[in-house]
């Protein structure tokens, strides 16, 4: 029973996603500007945004009227089923802004609070990562049916090429780039793809050996984490402690640790 409501989960968020990564590609007006701003003036939400979202809110609850809702345009509804839709309509938002090709549509399913679906769409690349709980995470792309995904073996440390990203909040992204500064040393190199959701389906994939971010919130990460723990890569926040706003650290088995240690010592989730 629970494996085929997952499988239903499944295949309810990827049309979802397929539809809305379509929106957002073929849609995209050739004047795009931003609609408001959030937490900063450089957060910005554009109509295709709150287009994608309410696409997805609508084909979900038009299927599953009883189930719950978060997004980051707003979708919040407690729902009855055990069921709670995490999204996030387009990670990247300042990528496709600017009309750079990182950029994401993020769903997971949770089922009594556990994530137990997630589906990424990343249109621009022509592939779309999922993974349901226990079943591994695989991609769609430019081949003949599924690709299972498993992380890259750990290189030590210093060979490791890691991503993060930068909060939209001066403060936060002033003493994020300190801390920065400190790891690129111990690494192979840094990126900053734009997309959070996107970097970890590329630790998923083996493009990355490890991701790390302070100041994400649940739609950024639910789908992105699971691919990731599915491919088998260890995911986690501040030591002991699961991804949250804190901090969210993945890597591959053997890049996790260290360098979620030197988050620690660098004391990354500090304001
Ligand atoms: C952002 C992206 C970015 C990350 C930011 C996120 P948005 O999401 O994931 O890579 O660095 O922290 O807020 O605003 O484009 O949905
Ligand atoms: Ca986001
Ligand atoms: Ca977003």
């Amino acid at each position: 029973m629970t494996d085929a409501l997952h499988r239903d989960l499944l295949e309810l968020a990827q049309e979802a996603a397929r539809h809305a990564g379509a929106l957002l590609r073929d849609g995209r007006p050739a004047d795009l500007a931003v609609a408001r701003t959030k937490s900063s003036p450089i957060d910005v939400v554009t109509e295709m945004d709150i287009a994608a979202e309410k696409l997805i809110t609508d084909l979900i609850s038009g299927r599953r009227p009883d189930d719950g809702f978060l997004g980051e345009e707003g979708a919040s509804v407690e729902g009855t089923s055990g069921v709670r839709w995490v999204i996030d309509p387009l990670d990247g938002t300042v990528n496709y802004l600017y009309g750079l090709p990182t950029w994401a549509v993020s769903i997971a399913a949770e089922q009594d609070g556990e994530t137990v679906v997630g589906v990424v769409a990343a249109p621009m690349r022509g592939e779309t990562y999922h993974a349901v709980r226990g079943g591994g995470a695989w991609a769609t792309g430019a081949w003949e049916g599924e690709r299972a995904l498993a992380c890259r073996p750990a290189p030590p440390l210093d060979q490791a090429l890691v991503s993060t990203g930068f909060n939209y909040v001066t403060e936060v992204r002033t003493h994020q780039a300190e801390v920065a500064a400190r790891l690129l040393p111990l690494l192979r190199d840094i990126r900053r793809s734009g997309s959070a959701a996107v970097d970890l389906c590329d630790v998923a994939c083996g493009r990355l050996d490890g991701y790390y971010e302070r100041g994400l919130h649940a739609w950024d990460f639910a789908a992105g984490d699971l691919i990731a723990r599915e491919a088998g890569a260890l995911t986690g926040g501040r030591p002991g402690e699961r991804p949250s706003p804190d901090l969210t650290v993945a890597g591959a088995p053997g890049v996790f640790e260290p360098l979620q240690r030197l988050l620690e010592d660098f004391g990354a989730w500090h304001d």
